[in-house]
């Protein structure tokens, strides 16, 4: 049997990555977080002094980094040069400045070229999770998902991941800091956020991670 190949797409906090995890590691099937390799790229890029807001300095080293995935559901590392970054591409210079990363051409050509060599090898199959999944990345996948939620659902989520961590944001600011991520990777050129034509659309704001997970195992299910 061919590899299974689930593309999950949607704006932060509509629960993706938890949601992603748990259907690979129920059905058996690799992870791969490619906002992770974003943001891995968009570390090495302040770690070495370029400037993430010039995107001939990003695209000039786009193929400097040495970006290498995991994709074990349960521990999904990335590392960059070998150096692990699993902990450093969440704070918060990397999350401000990974749109302006992303948008770059050059950057997403060869991240792109990544998953889909990282697709190709799974076995028996993989849960892609990203922004451009189903409809640039892996436009024949098996199964495409598009999550969406609230911005009310999505910004209480995103602080709930960040409760009891020092300085934790306000519900307001973070509304806005998801409101204008969301509106530099939809706004871009190269490959925006967008839904698939022949995605299957799950708003989860009322909805508990279970039942989400659920759902999707279901579609899988009626495609094999
Ligand atoms: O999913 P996460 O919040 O970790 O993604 C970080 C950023 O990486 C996104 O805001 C977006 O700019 C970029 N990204 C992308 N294409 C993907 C996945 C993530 O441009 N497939």
């Amino acid at each position: 049997t061919p590899a299974l190949i689930v593309a999950i797409d949607g704006p932060s906090g509509t629960g993706k990555s938890s949601t992603s995890r748990a259907v690979a590691a129920r059905l058996g099937l690799r992870y791969l977080d490619t906002g992770a390799q974003y943001r891995a790229a968009t570390w090495w890029m302040l770690r070495n002094g370029i400037d993430t807001a010039d995107p001939a300095a990003v695209a000039a080293a786009a193929g400097k980094p040495e970006i290498v995935s995991g994709t074990d559901p349960a521990h999904p590392a990335i590392t960059v040069d070998g150096a692990d970054v699993s902990g450093p591409i969440r704070g918060p210079e990397v999350t401000g400045a990974v749109s302006a990363v992303s948008a770059v051409p050059e950057i997403r050509a060869r991240i792109t070229e990544l998953q889909r060599s990282v697709a190709r090898s799974a076995v028996p199959g993989i849960v892609v999770e990203g922004r451009d999944i189903g409809t640039t990345v892996l436009p024949d996948a098996d199964l495409k998902i598009f999550l969406t939620a609230s911005p009310e659902a999505r910004a209480a989520r995103r602080n709930g991941e960040l409760a009891g961590t020092t300085g934790a944001p306000t519900l307001e600011a973070t509304r806005e800091a998801l409101a204008r991520r969301d509106a530099a990777d939809s706004g871009r050129a190269a490959s925006p956020l967008a839904k698939a034509a022949d995605a299957v659309e799950i708003d989860t704001s009322e909805l508990t991670l279970e039942q989400v997970i659920a759902h999707i195992i279901t579609l899988v299910e009626q495609r094999r």
